[in-house]
């Protein structure tokens, strides 16, 4: 069951800033016939997407279809006194083609008890099962795993604070959306796309990654009718190849109010040209079935992208977005992450934010800077941590408040 393990400094990457080759970023302001993008309307109604097919088309692959139209769920267990009385706990089963054998999500949503009205929620895929984020007995067990986990991650899911902060938390396991292995494409969602005879994603269409963000969106169709969660103060957010995830869903889907990158690195965060730590060619080859076909032409051809990552997060823009890096976790190229946040910034300006709010330097670790696109590096390595979390939660509050519903 377990994801293929994510190892911090694999060898044979470059790890030296001296090293990073020159590169010129591709300007998200200039559209592809080389006009220049000065209005809110022409990024909105032409450049946003341009990108945004570019994405689709070369990286993460198209996603063939929205909400399927006898999608349906169902509220599996309810309880009001969960975490000693301090939330309200329900698992609802989202079954994405209305098919009791279908692929199906479980959804686990804590929110807090004591809430007049409903919450802003956080909203991630976690990696080894909704059991193993708090060590609560309700929590249904995925197949394949068993009590031994119950509780085992709940260093990176302080539900306890997040609750008591007033915040929901919702998530869900990514298996559950497509299994994170190289298959034949024949398990998860992938399938209920498929036209008559086709048995795997065309070249430009959708990989792993494309799913676990469009399950992302199927669990955000829930969420917005659920009377304790406020729908429209969401925060997608996401660790490592679910930061990846976290992105690319918000950036396709606007419900997003907010987005959070946790340690997203290569294909997340990270400008590809600086090929530090993670390559594009390293990615698509330890993880072939993440990304679609076509993105393998850029393998160490970085330089004929017409976007980098920092687009990605322009995708988001006029939305908040806050990208978290670990000191220590160079794979993922804290710098990269850094500056990927610093160049959307004239994208968020133009629509009248404060984008990266004039900071020009990447800070010191343990301060978060930043305005609309916040940025923060914690010591230590590659996970997330009580630290991150504080950072989250104030990065949210900042942008979403939560007073009116306490
Ligand atoms: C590997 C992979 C990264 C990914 C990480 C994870 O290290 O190379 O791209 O982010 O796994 O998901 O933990």
């Amino acid at each position: 069951l377990s994801p293929s393990r994510a190892v911090s400094q694999p060898a044979g990457a470059n790890y030296e800033e001296s090293e990073v080759p020159d590169y010129t970023l591709p300007d998200p302001l200039t559209a592809e016939d080389g006009s220049r993008i000065s209005s809110p309307e022409r990024w909105r109604d032409s450049r946003r997407p341009e990108i945004l097919r570019q994405f689709e088309g070369l990286m993460y692959g198209k996603t063939p279809g929205g909400r399927p139209d006898a999608m349906r769920w169902e509220v599996i267990e309810s309880a009001t006194d969960a975490l000693g009385g301090a939330a309200k706990r329900k698992q609802v089963r989202i079954f994405f083609s209305g098919r009791a054998d279908g692929p199906r999500m479980d959804l686990l949503l804590y929110t807090p008890a004591d809430a007049t009205g409903p919450v802003p929620t956080f909203l991630g895929l976690n990696f080894k099962g909704n059991h193993t984020v708090f060590p609560d007995p309700a929590i249904t067990i995925p197949e394949g795993a068993d009590e031994s986990s119950r509780g085992d991650r709940r260093g990176r899911w302080p539900v306890d604070e997040i609750v008591g902060r007033g915040f929901g938390l919702a998530t869900a396991f990514y298996f559950d959306i497509d299994p994170d292995v190289k298959d034949q494409w024949r398990d998860g969602v992938h399938p209920l796309f498929y036209a008559e005879g086709q048995d795997r994603p065309l070249p430009d269409e959708w990989g792993s990654i494309g799913a676990w963000a469009w399950g992302l969106s199927r669990a955000l169709d829930y969420l917005e009718t659920d009377e304790d969660v406020d729908g429209a103060r969401v925060v997608v957010l996401g660790h490592s190849r679910l930061g990846k995830t976290s992105l690319w869903a918000g950036a396709q889907d606007d419900r997003f109010a907010l987005v959070i990158s946790n340690d997203s690195g290569c294909g997340g965060a990270a400008l590809s040209r600086r090929r530090f730590g993670e390559t594009v060619e390293r990615i698509n080859t330890s993880f072939p079935h993440w990304f679609s076909d076509t993105f393998n032409e850029f393998n160490a051809d970085e330089d004929s992208l017409p976007f980098d990552q920092h687009m990605l997060i322009a995708l988001i823009a006029p939305r908040p977005v806050l990208v978290c890096s670990a000191e220590g976790d160079l794979w993922a190229d804290p710098r990269g992450e850094f500056l990927s946040a610093y160049h959307a910034s004239p994208v968020f300006e133009l629509l009248g934010t404060d984008g990266i709010a004039g900071v020009e330097e990447m800070p010191p670790v343990n301060e978060l800077v930043g305005g609309t696109i916040g940025y923060h590096v914690r010591p230590g390595e590659h996970d997330v941590t009580m630290r991150d979390w504080e950072v989250f939660m104030e990065f949210a509050d900042r942008h979403l408040g939560r007073e009116e519903s306490r």
